[in-house]
């Protein structure tokens, strides 16, 4: 494929075209038409309108003149892609006067609402609130507690620094958005949130950021045609369902995400709601869980080198990050710390030495791995990772029998809570 390369290391009894039928049933029924299906991020040339698009650069290019911070209120699918993005495109730090975007409404924490309070205080700020269905509790707080601060602030100009993203026509978001004049964005009904970062949900707070949607559809566009129209045998979705579905059917019933960037962490968050939500039901399903590395080596190495053997491990990584000054360590003829020996390789070349290290060590414990990489940490291929996973995880649902469109499990908690409040 253009952007993502896909190598493992399996042991020599296992045959992914053993699944093949499986996995071309599942594409079948993934392109099945049925009433009400939330497939419409399928369709990624045509998820989002070029209106909308426009409207959201316009609204962005504002957000970044007229304000220093955005903050974007959502949880789960309103909430993980963004920031899973913006984490992947951003620098680690900011300079003093830099724009910024921040996330609130994704907990229930008093000392969170109220050090951003402190935060933004004395800071010109927008606010996007992303809710689909506009009535989830912990968006619904922050957004109550920002926009009164808001209002104080900017007085009537206040309903001109929020955006509000959420379903077109229904909703107690929407009918605030309606009521109080606030400019809107559409998440499609046929997107639910887990699928939904290609939406306005996800594009609008990474326009903000200053990244290019353009070029980030464009990747994910180039994907889909690939992913369509690939046989089995150059089909690397197919591949990877296939192989976590056998994998699962031999008692592997944990997939670890490691990665060797460290602004991937929320990346790895996002395909754990992906993957977690969309397979994880009926009491079946494969557990995702993520490492950072090298940073988890040191704690939880031991576990995936000699723990219980019920886990594989799928390595998610850029072969190139995006640096600006390269960073070389001199030869220092004391050598106290012994480093000299690793002088001959960049820093870069060390961190993927690491990680082949590690894939050899975790496969001879008997830890079947999967190997994903790129080369550049840049929009397209960010676009393309998210298409190719949403893609993935939608065949490795129907593979294993699941709708991987519905959440009935996350309900019981809500309701639970709505009655102990009621109380
Ligand atoms: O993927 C999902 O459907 C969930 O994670 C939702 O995105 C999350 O519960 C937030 O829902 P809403 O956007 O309706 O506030």
């Amino acid at each position: 494929m253009k952007y993502i390369r896909l190598d493992c290391m399996l042991g020599e009894d296992f045959n992914v075209n053993l699944s093949k039928q499986k996995a071309l049933r599942a594409f079948t029924d993934l392109n099945t038409e049925e009433p009400g299906k939330m497939t419409g991020w399928c369709n990624v040339n045509r998820i989002i309108t070029a209106e909308e698009k426009d409207k959201i650069k316009t609204i962005a290019k504002e957000v970044r003149e007229k304000s220093k911070v955005l903050i974007v209120i959502g949880i789960g699918g309103s909430y993980l892609g963004a920031k899973a993005a913006i984490d992947f495109l951003s620098d680690y730090y900011k300079k003093d006067g830099d724009f910024e975007v921040i996330f609130a409404g994704n907990s229930i924490s008093e000392k969170y609402l109220s050090d951003t309070k402190k935060y933004i205080e004395d800071k010109d700020f927008y606010i996007n609130v992303i809710s689909k269905s506009g009535g989830t509790l912990e968006p619904a707080i922050a957004f109550r507690f920002f926009r009164e601060l808001c209002e104080k602030k900017y007085g009537a100009d206040a309903k001109n620094r929020i955006i509000a993203t959420t379903s077109k026509d229904h909703g107690a978001l929407k009918k605030i958005a309606d009521e109080e004049g606030y400019r809107t964005l559409v998440i499609p009904d046929n997107v639910g949130g887990r699928y939904s970062v290609l939406t306005a949900c996800g594009l609008f707070p990474i326009a903000c950021a200053g990244f290019d949607i353009e070029k980030m559809l464009a990747g994910a566009i180039e994907t889909k045609e690939e992913l369509v129209k690939n046989t089995f045998d150059e089909n690397l979705a197919f591949k990877y369902a296939s192989i976590r579905q056998q994998l699962y059917m031999r008692g592997k019933d944990i997939e670890v995400y490691s990665t060797f960037n460290p602004n991937m962490r929320f990346f790895l968050e996002w395909m754990k709601q992906l993957f977690g939500e969309s397979e994880c039901k009926n009491q079946t399903g494969i557990f995702p869980a993520s490492l950072v590395l090298s940073a988890d080596l040191h704690s939880m190495g031991q576990l995936m080198q000699d723990g219980k053997r019920n886990v594989f491990e799928t390595f998610i990584n850029a072969e190139k990050e995006n640096i600006k000054d390269k960073v070389v360590l001199k030869k220092d003829e004391k050598n106290y710390d012994n480093l000299n020996y690793t002088l001959d390789f960049t820093i870069t070349e060390i961190n993927k030495i690491a990680r082949q290290a590690t894939e050899k060590a975790h496969e001879s414990g008997k830890v079947p791995v999967i190997d994903i990489t790129f080369d550049k940490q840049n929009e397209e291929t960010l676009g393309a990772l998210f298409y190719f996973f949403e893609f993935s995880c939608a065949i490795s649902a129907y593979m294993q029998g699941v709708n991987p469109f519905d959440q009935p499990g996350v309900e019981q908690y809500k309701k639970n809570i709505k009655e102990l409040l009621n109380k």
